[in-house]
């Protein structure tokens, strides 16, 4: 079974290496998924939908901001940890993916 299954019996899955240097994000697929992988100034990680809520524009290059992350396009902030909307210009908040680190590996519920 080693080595073959890609999904935990909990439902999280593989999202890449627990890398990211405090306060870095970026764009990763998951389970063909793309996802923004986050580690906040906390030092955990974070995983949350990829585009943008206000104009369905990608997150990817977002500056985090503590546990937020802040959309690059227009300046919306969304919390890391639940998704909902901290700053505007957006009115909804995006989805905010289980997330934990299991040895060097960033882990995530695609849901
Ligand atoms: S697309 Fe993100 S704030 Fe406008």
């Amino acid at each position: 079974m080693w080595g073959t299954m890609l999904t935990t019996e909990a439902g999280f899955c593989p999202a890449g290496p627990a890398d990211l240097a405090l306060g870095a994000a970026e764009r990763r697929q998951v389970e063909g998924r793309d996802v923004i992988v986050a580690r906040g100034q906390d030092g955990a990680y974070y995983a949350v939908a990829a585009m943008c809520s206000h104009a369905a524009l990608p997150l990817e290059g977002g500056r985090v901001r503590g546990t937020s992350i802040v959309c690059p396009h227009h300046g919306a902030r969304f919390c890391l940890k639940t998704g909902r909307v901290l700053g505007p210009p957006a009115h909804e908040g995006i989805t905010a993916y289980p997330t934990r680190q299991e040895g060097d590996e960033v882990m995530v519920w695609p849901l």
